[in-house]
């Protein structure tokens, strides 16, 4: 790694992916939904979670290796699946191999850029990401594909409701790469030319087909063209949860449950891990922070299925806020994708290693010697700071 390109936190490198990429791709990143209240709500809650530091007794080291989903991770951090189209040529396989490097499992998206078979090859502890889209033998074929790849794990994610108008604008986004696309275009992308370069090295052009939506051997479908299916699908019941729980057999997290009795239903449906997620804040606007609501959710379920925590994670000391308050472990959406931006696979690692630092470091400031020990009692919690829903 050039030593200059190190950075101290995941804000620096978000700074830096603003500044690198081209100004579509770094607003479809940042996302959200509506006037962005949850987006915002989800970081703003870790930072109303206090902590209580103590001076002298303090552990010499501490424990931070976990296990998620049956996976040895190092620390108790999860890479959230995320599309990331045009960020990186290396795209989802570079945040593989940093997840890999560090010990940490992946998600990888439905809607990623590159195939699950490269992407496995890269990062073994690899979680594949299923939407409902599509006629229940469309969904076997994806499952299938994943397995046969050696995927060790499925997230089910299921909270998407089509809510994308943004009150400060949506970027544009080209149904392929062609001429009328690449003009209008071109002016942020010459704007960038760090970003550019990092394409025209590779001699590719940024991926906008989403080869995991198709069956084996079936050809990439554009981005829209699967967005477009996904829209037409008529929503899951609990028995399509059961169902998809029965086809995959293994280890399977259900994403995007936020009230408790969701979370008892998705126990009943036989899933192994629920995800507290709120899709990052991108969309159905105005739900709580998930960590105000994680709880509630951890509470109704106990130790029948595993609970992590998804939004908002930006440093080490909310992954031991989020662990205090129930979670296992966290998933991180943005926080790698800002890495990646700034500084390809390298960037993503650095993501990590400031995470795993931060949650050292809290641990020693708060006087615990593993994340298997922390408990309520070790944040502390303003007035009117949860919510129980459902
Ligand atoms: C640009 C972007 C793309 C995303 N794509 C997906 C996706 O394809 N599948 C999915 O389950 N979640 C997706 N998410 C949601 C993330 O998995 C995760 O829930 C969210 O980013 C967590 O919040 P955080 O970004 O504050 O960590 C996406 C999020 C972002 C920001």
């Amino acid at each position: 790694m050039v030593a200059d390109r190190w950075f101290e936190s995941v804000a620096v490198a978000q700074r830096r992916a603003r500044r690198r990429l081209p100004r579509s791709v770094y607003r479809a990143l940042v996302a959200g939904s509506e006037r962005g209240a949850t987006m915002d709500d989800n970081v703003a809650a870790f930072a109303e979670l206090g902590l209580a530091p103590t001076v002298a007794g303090q552990p010499p080291s501490r424990e931070l290796a976990t296990t998620l989903m049956g996976q040895p991770i190092s620390f108790p951090v999860v890479v959230s699946p995320t599309g990331v189209q045009a960020v990186h040529p290396d795209g989802e396989v570079a945040i593989a191999r940093a997840a890999a490097s560090r010990g940490v499992a992946a998600g990888l998206s439905s809607f990623a850029s590159r195939p699950v078979e490269e992407v496995v090859a890269a990062n073994p502890k690899t979680f594949f990401q299923l939407y409902w889209s599509g006629s229940r033998d469309d969904i076997a074929r994806r499952i299938e594909r994943a397995r046969a790849a050696g995927c060790v794990g499925m997230i089910a994610t299921l909270d998407w409701s089509f809510a994308t108008a943004r009150d400060w604008g949506s970027p544009y986004i080209p149904e392929r790469l062609d001429v009328r696309a690449a003009l209008r275009l071109a002016p942020e992308a010459i704007a960038r030319p760090a970003w550019l370069w990092s394409y025209l090295r590779t001699g590719t052009l940024p991926e906008l087909t989403v080869p995991n939506m198709a069956g084996p051997g079936q050809p990439a479908p554009s981005f829209f063209g699967a967005y477009g299916e996904w829209m037409q699908t008529p929503p899951p019941t609990w028995d399509d949860v059961a169902w998809m729980v029965a086809t995959w057999r293994g280890p399977f997290m259900l994403k995007g449950v936020i009230r408790v009795d969701d979370a008892k239903r998705a126990v009943d449906a036989g899933v192994s891990a629920i995800s507290v997620s709120n899709h990052g804040g991108n969309n159905l606007d105005g739900t709580p922070a998930t960590v105000r609501a994680l709880p509630a959710v951890a509470r109704a379920v106990g130790d029948r299925v595993e609970v992590v925590l998804d939004g908002g994670v930006r440093r080490g000391s909310d992954v031991v806020k989020a662990m205090a308050l129930g979670a296992r472990a966290v998933m991180v959406g943005r926080a790698p994708l800002w890495g990646l931006a700034a500084n390809g696979r390298a960037g993503v690692e650095n993501v990590l290693d400031v995470l795993r630092a931060g949650i050292d470091s809290t641990l020693r400031g708060i006087g615990r010697s593993s994340v298997h020990e922390l408990s309520e009692d070790d944040v502390v919690v303003p007035a009117g700071f949860f919510r129980q829903l459902g």
